[in-house]
């Protein structure tokens, strides 16, 4: 991509954020954004609270002003998964095309793609994506939708381009 975007990485995890878990997801993310060509700025590590993730989403957006915002993990079923509702309280305008081509590529992969309840929006200048908490679903679901990144990037936060609050 012709600028270098910067990038935010936030592993959602109970047992990551007490120390109890190596948090693999995270550095595979930043790792496969850094080959891709963004500047990783920025990464932690949040238990699932939905709070907890909604705040570093903020920071993340309104602070740091990440250009793309990724979580990884709290996808799935587990009655403590609540990335996408904390991501769906706090974006502005959902771009529900990343998380389609997300499952639809992870679907040649495996059947349970479609377990994968991820989200993806804009909040002001950032673009903020769900990914699965393995390594491998994780990199496999970035992979889907690497390529399209920097155009939608290259739009949200051109030269024309201001971010006011929405919300
Ligand atoms: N997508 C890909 N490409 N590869 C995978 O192995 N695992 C699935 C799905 N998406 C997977 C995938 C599984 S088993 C689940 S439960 C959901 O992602 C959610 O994962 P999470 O609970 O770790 O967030």
């Amino acid at each position: 991509m012709a600028e270098k975007y910067t990038a935010a990485v936030i592993t959602v995890s109970d047992k990551g954020a007490a120390g109890a878990r190596e948090d693999l997801s995270g550095p595979a993310v930043a790792e496969y954004l850094r080959g891709a060509g963004f500047d990783v700025v920025y990464m932690s590590i949040v238990p699932d609270e939905r709070g907890d993730i909604k705040r570093e989403l903020i920071k993340c957006a309104d602070e740091l002003d990440a250009a793309l915002v990724v979580t990884t993990g709290g996808t799935g079923f587990a009655p403590r998964d609540v990335t996408p509702e904390a991501t769906l309280e706090i974006i502005e305008r959902p771009v529900p095309g990343l998380p389609e081509a997300m499952r639809r590529a992870s679907l040649e992969i495996t059947d349970r793609a479609m377990l994968s309840r991820s989200q993806a929006g804009i909040r002001r200048g950032s673009l903020i994506i769900n990914l699965p908490g393995s390594p491998k679903a994780a990199r496999e679901n970035l992979a889907a939708v690497a390529g399209a990144l920097a155009h939608g990037l290259d739009t949200l936060r051109g030269p024309a381009a201001d971010h006011p609050p929405g919300i």
